[in-house]
């Protein structure tokens, strides 16, 4: 017994997810990936996704369900992202999670992506304390938020990229060094051998006067560029290890610095790093000296709970069905560049012709 069991569906990029949640709890998830398919084009190619979800959608759902010891039937609710995240993606997961929200008569509810970033960490931590600052940093977006409640309130941006993302900055660095995709982990594996101090690369936006909490990363990433390509002409090689080292340190330097300013400026004693590059090693290990040093808890989910998944579309889904949130109709679509406003996408029905 307990209460609602909350089937979550994750298809934004290029994992398809299913998670199922419980009270907050997590019974069991699981994860495909298309990465492999999409490695030799070295970025997500959007067709090739789109049709690997359509493969991996049934045999992920069967598989979480078996993990969970429970059927469809078992499910009383169903939350899918809608947004934001490639199209013919979204498109993919949506169907499926309609049909199985069909078929077993239960509500659906439209997730937004972040928010479930961000709702990854209550299945390890427990309920968010409110207010908190959350830092999510992933391969499309880079934002500090203020986090009451995180289904029933407004989400507060503090601060966001002007320009790349923390995670696209990594992969497109690493596309520079020579190493493989995703560029993310392959940095953080290569800076493991690698001397921070060797290259001397900027802080973007961190001088007195800027934005104290805005991100840049695409100036970081043509110095790294132009350093690398120093040595090429030089008919040098490149000293990748420390490249990568000192690249991960000026984003964990910038992306810690902020956050902390914003758990000062904003008397917040919890922060919370959610998204793809909260895997990243230097990133969690200087967050978590300066939060000791500073009396800030710091939460940062798993590392499988980092990356994309459907647990945290299922987690905010639980969130969503516990406090009577409306679900979404049938007729609900994806949004594909959804701004993070509310945990919920606002159902968006299909415009009619005539209303366009
Ligand atoms: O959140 P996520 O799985 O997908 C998006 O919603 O974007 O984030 C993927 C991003 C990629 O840019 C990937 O390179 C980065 O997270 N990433 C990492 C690490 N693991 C994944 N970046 C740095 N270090 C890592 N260990
Ligand atoms: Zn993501």
């Amino acid at each position: 017994m307990g209460g609602p069991v909350v089937l979550g569906i994750e298809s934004s990029c290029d994992e398809t997810g299913a998670g199922i949640v419980q009270d907050g709890r997590l019974l069991a998830h699981v994860v495909a990936s298309s990465m492999d398919e999409h490695a030799r084009f070295g970025g997500v190619v959007p067709e090739i996704a789109a049709r690997a979800h359509l493969e991996a959608f049934g045999p992920v759902v069967r598989e979480a369900l078996d993990r969970a010891g429970l059927r469809l039937s078992g499910v009383d609710a169903v939350a899918v992202t809608t947004g934001p995240g490639l199209s013919g993606a979204l498109q993919v997961g949506l169907a499926g999670a309609k049909s199985l929200a069909y078929a077993a008569g239960v509500p659906l509810y439209g997730v937004h992506h972040l928010a479930g970033h961000v709702a990854a960490d209550t299945l390890e931590h427990g309920p968010l304390p409110a207010p908190c600052v959350v830092l999510i940093v992933s391969g499309g977006h880079t934002s500090l938020l203020l986090v009451r409640d995180l289904v029933r309130e407004p989400i507060l941006h503090l601060g966001d990229t002007l320009d790349d993302a923390a995670g696209e900055c990594f992969d497109k660095v690493a596309r520079f060094l020579g190493l493989p995709y995703p560029g993310g982990p392959a940095i953080d594996r290569a800076a493991r051998a690698g001397d921070p101090r060797a290259v001397d690369l900027p802080r973007p936006l961190t001088r007195p006067g800027d934005d104290p909490y805005a991100f840049s990363f695409s100036g970081l990433k043509t110095a790294a560029a132009r350093w690398a390509e120093k040595h090429r002409l030089r008919g040098a090689e490149v000293p990748v290890a420390d490249g990568a080292a000192a690249l991960q340190e000026a984003v964990a330097d910038v992306l810690t610095r902020k956050a902390l300013a914003a758990c000062r400026a904003h008397d917040v004693r919890t922060l919370i790093v959610v998204g793809g590059v909260a895997a990243n090693s230097r990133v969690r290990g200087l967050a978590e000296e300066r939060c000791a040093a500073a009396g800030i808890e710091l939460r940062v989910p798993p590392m499988t709970l980092c990356t994309d998944n459907g647990a945290m579309i299922a987690a905010v889904g639980d969130l969503l069905v516990r406090s009577g949130a409306e679900p979404a109709p049938l007729e609900v679509s994806v949004d594909p560049s959804a701004p993070l406003e509310y945990a919920s996408l606002t159902p968006l029905p299909v415009p009619s012709p005539r209303a366009a």
